[in-house]
């Protein structure tokens, strides 16, 4: 089991400048309340905005930074691109495999294994996204879509003994879950979560501690507590919920209280 608690963020492609800094003068507000209670909880906090507003968050104490993308390249002509070594200088993770990047931008394994070695070469800690959609699901041969997910990016990563000893992060994200305000259930949860734990333990030796296995998909403060408790399940992924401050941390406060 990994000692902290993830809950991270995802503001996807939301908020201007001036809503940033609405959010974080609250936000810092609360964060510092909540830790000067008690600052012993072992509880990670990460916020991923457009990358436009890392330079203006870099100063971040009570919480950490997460990218949203990174270029699968690592310098040259790419125009928009953002490279992980630019994203590196303000954050400090980035999200690697997310559905919508799979789904709208057509991200294949081969971009995904060439992301996370560039997050590791320049010292982020990727956040590696999978999870079945709703026809998977149904048809019931979801674990082996899973499967397939983490053993066609995460195996070859590892297979390497250049990542010998980095960190990692997975999320478990069903695509049918995600912003629809369907959660997935905690039983269905702790399934994946297990058998994710399992096919990471038998098949990756050379990584740093225990992966924390994160869960997304229409989180919010009514379910937080019941997904939290269930024993492979190492934080929440928060996309919708996260906009709004006040439900932000009030989730946070559930994970705090569960820390
Ligand atoms: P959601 O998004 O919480 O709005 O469902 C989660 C995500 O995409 O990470």
């Amino acid at each position: 089991m990994s000692e902290n608690i993830y809950v991270i963020g995802n503001w996807k492609m939301n908020k201007h400048l001036h809503e940033v800094t609405d959010f974080f003068d609250q936000f810092n507000i609360s964060l510092h309340d909540m830790f000067a209670s008690d600052n012993s909880a072992n509880i990670e906090i990460g916020v991923a905005p457009a990358a436009i507003h890392l330079p203006q968050l870099s100063d971040a104490t009570n919480f950490s930074l997460v990218a949203q993308n990174i270029a699968s390249e690592e310098n040259g002509a790419y125009t928009g691109e953002i490279s992980a070594s630019m994203v590196a200088e303000y954050s400090r993770y980035v999200l690697v495999g997310h559905s919508e990047r799979r789904m709208f931008f057509n991200e294949s394994n081969d971009i995904l294994i060439k992301k996370i070695m560039l997050a590791y070469k320049y010292n982020l800690i990727p956040i590696f996204c999978f999870g079945e959609n709703l026809e998977n699901r149904e048809k019931g041969d979801y674990l082996s879509i899973i499967k397939q997910q983490i053993e066609k990016v995460i195996f070859p990563v590892f297979s390497s003994s250049v990542f010998l000893n980095q960190t990692l992060i997975v999320a478990y994200e069903p695509v049918w879950a995600i912003g629809t305000g369907k959660h997935a259930s905690p039983e269905q949860i702790s399934e994946v979560h297990d058998y994710a734990r399992n096919l990471l333990i038998d098949n990756i030796g050379n990584i740093k501690g225990s992966v924390p296995i994160l869960y997304g998909g229409s989180c919010n403060s009514q379910n937080a507590k019941s997904i939290l408790e269930q024993k492979n399940v190492n934080g929440l992924l928060i996309g919708g919920a996260s906009l709004d401050v006040d439900h932000f941390t009030k989730i946070i406060q559930i994970a705090h209280g569960l820390s």
